[in-house]
């Protein structure tokens, strides 16, 4: 019987992240740090799942904890009468609870290599519906907008559900940085709260969710037309967005500060913030004082490229 290897990208949310929880649209691309799941045949019956990055191991017996997303995958597998014993191992890159969607990007890559080893054949919507079962239990009311780039890649435009891909021009000179705190958060919390503050303050809020919704506007035509010091500064009003909704923390501030007073064209909180990582878009000549002012108040720096493919599944 085969063995089967199925890896997903990490994302970016460029634009629009919260807001696109109440329907707004978003901007998202995929970037070249990967979750990997390795599938392989088990002699006895039933499955183990292991995750290297969790330190878990499951077997099925009792309470599967962290690893309840995959759990609910299975369950929609077997629930259309598919399954084989296996053994499953989940090796993931992307920092976990840090805004680049490692939990998305698991789901999706299991999700993708089991149907596979299952000998299921499932599109990439399919993949893209059962990862966000599991993406419900992890965050309690996600947009989808994960499950979505971690399936599909490259650089897309998100509203309700449905989505399309954009044509980006990125001109070499520019560069990307990923700075992730090292806090760990819950997605789940946060969104939480940032929906707790609209309720209570619902009409400056609709104003706020307003001004979101024209950012993304303009920056579909700032990446169309690889206009990246508009693509910067579009970035930082959004993060003063994320502010007024209450994500932000003081390492976040901190890190968005010193990277725009060393040259950044743009700096912002992306995904759900309280913690979690700041995308910083810069000259490439830049990068290295931005990287210097901005070492202390993170945990690691991961200089990022938007990629433009989503899960793959390799047979072995
Ligand atoms: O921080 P992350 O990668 O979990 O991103 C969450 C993005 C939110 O917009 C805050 C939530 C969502 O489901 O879209």
């Amino acid at each position: 019987m085969v063995s089967v290897t199925a890896r997903a990208p990490a994302k970016i949310i460029w634009f629009g992240e919260h807001f696109v929880v109440l329907g707004n649209p978003a901007i998202v691309s995929s970037i070249n740090i990967y979750a990997t799941v390795h599938i392989t045949p088990l002699g006895a019956g039933g499955f183990v799942i292991e995750s290297r990055n969790l330190g878990l191991k499951y077997d099925g017996e009792g309470d599967p904890g962290r690893l309840k997303p995959f759990i609910r995958v299975i369950e929609v597998f077997r629930g259309k009468g598919f399954f084989k014993p296996f053994h499953a191992i989940i090796d993931s890159k992307i920092p976990i609870g840090s805004g680049m969607g490692s939990s998305a990007a698991t789901a999706v890559a299991f999700t993708a290599g089991l149907a596979r080893f299952l000998g299921i054949d499932v599109s990439l919507d399919d993949i893209s519906k059962i990862a966000f079962e599991a993406e419900k239990i992890v965050h309690g009311r996600p947009s989808g907008i994960d499950n979505t780039i971690a399936t599909y890649g490259g650089f897309i435009y998100y509203e309700k559900g449905s989505f399309k891909k954009l044509k980006v021009r990125w001109p070499r000179e520019y560069m990307l940085i990923v700075a992730d705190t090292g806090i760990e958060r819950s997605t789940k919390k946060a969104v939480e709260a940032v929906l707790s503050r609209y309720k209570r303050r619902m009409r400056i809020m609709e104003r706020v969710y307003e001004a979101a919704r024209e950012i993304v506007g303009e920056a579909m035509r700032a990446l169309e037309n690889g206009d990246m010091e508009s693509l910067g500064e579009l970035m930082n009003i959004n993060h003063g967005l994320l502010v007024s909704i209450g994500v932000a923390i003081p390492e976040t501030e901190a890190i968005v500060h010193n990277a725009i007073r060393y040259g950044a064209l743009g700096a912002k909180i992306t995904g759900a913030g309280m913690g979690g990582s700041v995308m910083i878009l810069a000259r490439r000549e830049d990068i290295n004082n931005i990287i210097r002012s901005i070492r202390k108040y993170v945990k690691k720096i991961y200089k990022v490229r938007p990629t433009s493919k989503g899960v793959r599944v390799l047979t072995k």
